[in-house]
């Protein structure tokens, strides 16, 4: 059986003088975040841009605290890159988990894989394992950020450096919006920074386990997330602002 051709980690042609500065802006990008709020919390998924950030604070010593969803429906790799994460940078990432009783109640209601039935049920479990979680890990902070970019979906393209969240009434930061994918990539090899071993294995975005699957060469790059559903709902809600 022939193997499809899976997408893989881009080549970037950006030179090193662009990719230096793109970095500089980065990392005073945060400073300036740091400077206007004292309580800032960055939400990574481990996955690459995410991985790029974490670098970027911890070259800054941005004052930015760590957390990451930890849904129960996770890649054993992204459990494991936490870890990777934490013992490469010396930093602590906090793992906020859904509550049981809403998880139970999405199991009782719509089955543990209910998702795969619609739009309905897939909001209800992301509302139970992501945004109910999401809506704790951010209370009581000043500011938070993601690592989210322009060019990562149709529903992205307006993306901003700062927005104001209004589900949360904080402010959110984009620091990667004007980011492209193979800058990102050109980062993480110039600076060494580790990453999630599925990136080598065809998947260019990575979220639940069940919910994601590796893209073929010349998909879209969100194409292995919720491919079940179509392309405009293809958001968990962690970043819809109302
Ligand atoms: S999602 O909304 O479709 O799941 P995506 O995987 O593109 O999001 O990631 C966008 C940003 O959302 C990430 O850069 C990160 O800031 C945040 N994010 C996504 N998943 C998680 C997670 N499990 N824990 C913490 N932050 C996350
Ligand atoms: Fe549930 Fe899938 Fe959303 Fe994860 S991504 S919370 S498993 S619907």
């Amino acid at each position: 059986m022939i193997k499809p051709d899976f997408w893989s980690i881009p080549e970037s042609n950006l030179s090193a003088a662009a990719l230096a500065e793109k970095i500089v802006t980065l990392k005073q990008r945060l400073l300036d975040i740091t400077a206007r709020f004292s309580d800032v919390r960055f939400a990574t998924s481990l996955a690459a841009e995410d991985m790029a950030i974490t670098d970027a604070i911890a070259q800054s010593k941005a004052n930015i605290q760590f957390f990451t969803l930890a849904t129960g429906r996770l890649h054993q790799e992204t459990v494991d890159m936490a870890k990777t994460t934490e013992d490469h940078y010396g930093l602590a990432i906090q793992k906020v988990y859904p509550e049981d009783t809403d998880v139970q109640a999405f199991i009782d209601q719509y089955g543990m894989n209910g998702f795969y039935d619609g739009e309905g049920p897939k909001k209800a479990c992301c509302g139970a394992r992501k945004i109910k979680p999401l809506n704790a890990a951010l209370l009581g902070a000043d500011a938070w950020l993601t690592g989210q970019r322009r060019g990562q979906s149709t529903t992205r393209t307006e993306l901003h450096f700062e927005e104001l969240d209004d589900a949360r009434g904080i402010t959110k930061f984009n620091p990667l919006f004007d980011w492209t994918e193979a800058d990102i990539w050109a980062y993480i090899k110039q600076e060494n920074v580790p990453i999630h071993p599925l990136h080598l294995k065809g998947y260019p975005s990575i979220g639940c386990e069940p919910c994601t699957r590796q893209v073929k060469k010349g998909e879209d790059i969100r194409a292995g997330r919720w491919w079940w559903l179509q392309s405009d709902s293809k958001e968990c809600g962690l970043h819809v602002n109302k």
